[in-house]
């Protein structure tokens, strides 16, 4: 359509040299004669007479359908006009009116005219003496034929065809080549993003299987921070942030030395003190790599506490983002009703309970209250679950987000 567009304009700047052309061959003998330019400033009956004859033969024999002569004082001295201007008389008319100012120039001036199917050429001559100085002012009307017109149209229509049919074959030819352009590019991007979650899974699997020896705690919280983040009404975006915090959360354990790590026991101030540290070392170890980077939000803060009481800024309210706050949820729910080697998994009823105590201390009240919407739901469905359906659901996840 551009192109098109640009075409049009083009031949129309064409076709208006056309016909001025045209206008101005026909014009000429009519300006160029010197007793026609000596009868316009003689005030006898037969100048005038003679002058009419004259335009109107040329009317007759040629395209001008309306003719005028001007003498040197501006004054009109002959109108003839064709019988057939009437048509376009009345509107001829009106737009000399309006061009009425620019009127008696020294310069030749044009003016075209498109009415009823037809260009019409309003012509301005100022008639000159052999010693240049002004005799008088030669305006007409030029009327373009019938078969110039049909030769302009046909042009028209001929170099639009061409432009379309241009347009139509580079497509052809460009159009194949960008499917399979494109075809290689989605399947390098595909294999891309398998890649980059291969990392993500091996990644969070690396440091769950040095804490215990399944990582299946990885897939649950994971799940139940997705259910509570989708009802909470996080972005597509947001909950792709949450998918790779919750797998990652716990990353940075991959620094603590086996002995405190591993110690069966309860862990001295000292040894408490150094765990902390595992979300410092987590967000050191995703911060770096810019497609994990926006997990460090859950990576980072998971061990915050709404009151200001966790660890290990001390952040409180909503302070805390968004996403920690779902998964300190998620975290508390599943490491309360699971098995662990120190404690037997606590009931539904005893979880809840639990849950609710940490309202406005630990947990985001309004969050809380939505998780409990859902809570019997992923009780059921997932607490007791075997580990290949919570595989397979949670890859259902990960399909949907990625
Ligand atoms: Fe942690």
């Amino acid at each position: 359509m551009v192109l098109g567009s640009i075409v049009f304009f083009i031949k129309l700047e064409s076709i208006d040299e056309l016909v001025t052309k045209l206008a101005e061959r026909e014009s000429r003998p009519l300006v160029e004669d010197k007793t026609q330019l000596e009868y316009l400033n003689c005030d006898r009956q037969e100048c005038v007479q003679y002058l009419s004859q004259a335009m109107y033969k040329h009317i007759e024999m040629g395209h001008f359908i309306i003719v005028e002569l001007y003498d040197r004082s501006k004054k009109k001295v002959v109108e003839v006009a064709s019988p057939d201007a009437n048509t376009v008389h009345s509107y001829e008319k009106l737009v000399v009116k309006e061009k009425r100012t620019h009127k008696f120039k020294d310069t030749v001036s044009y003016h075209r005219l498109y009415y009823s199917g037809t260009i019409f050429l309003q012509v301005f001559v100022p008639l000159k003496e052999a010693g240049g100085s002004i005799a008088g002012y030669f305006e007409g009307v030029y009327r373009v034929d019938e078969s110039t017109m049909k030769g302009i149209v046909d042009l028209l229509i001929g170099s639009l065809l061409l432009v379309v049919i241009s347009v139509f074959a580079t497509t052809a030819i460009v159009y194949p080549i960008i499917i399979v352009m494109n075809k290689d590019l989605i399947k390098l991007s595909g294999d891309l993003s398998e890649a980059n979650i291969g990392m993500l899974i091996a990644l969070g699997s690396a440091i769950a299987k040095r804490d215990s020896d399944t990582n299946i705690h990885n897939y649950r919280v994971t799940i139940y921070a997705v259910k509570l983040g989708e009802i909470a009404g996080l972005s597509k975006e947001g909950l792709r942030s949450l998918i790779k915090g919750s797998f990652l959360h716990d990353i940075g354990k991959i620094a603590i030395s086996d002995n405190i790590l591993l110690k069966p026991g309860k862990l001295t101030d000292e040894e408490f003190e150094i765990m902390k540290t595992h979300v410092f070392h987590g967000d050191d170890i995703v911060g770096k790599y810019n497609w994990l980077k926006d997990s460090i939000d859950v990576v980072r803060y998971h061990h915050e506490k709404i009151d200001g009481s966790g660890y290990l800024t001390g952040l409180k309210g909503d302070g805390i983002p968004l996403n920690a706050r779902i998964f300190a949820i998620a975290d508390v729910f599943d490491a309360l009703t699971s098995k662990r080697p120190y404690k037997e998994p606590f009931t539904y009823e005893q979880t809840i309970s639990i849950l609710e105590d940490g309202r406005h201390t630990h947990f985001d009240p309004i969050l809380l209250d939505i998780f409990f919407r859902i809570s019997k739901d992923i009780y059921d469905s997932f607490c007791k679950a075997e580990d290949t359906f919570l595989e397979h659901y949670l890859n259902g996840i990960i399909k949907r987000y990625f």
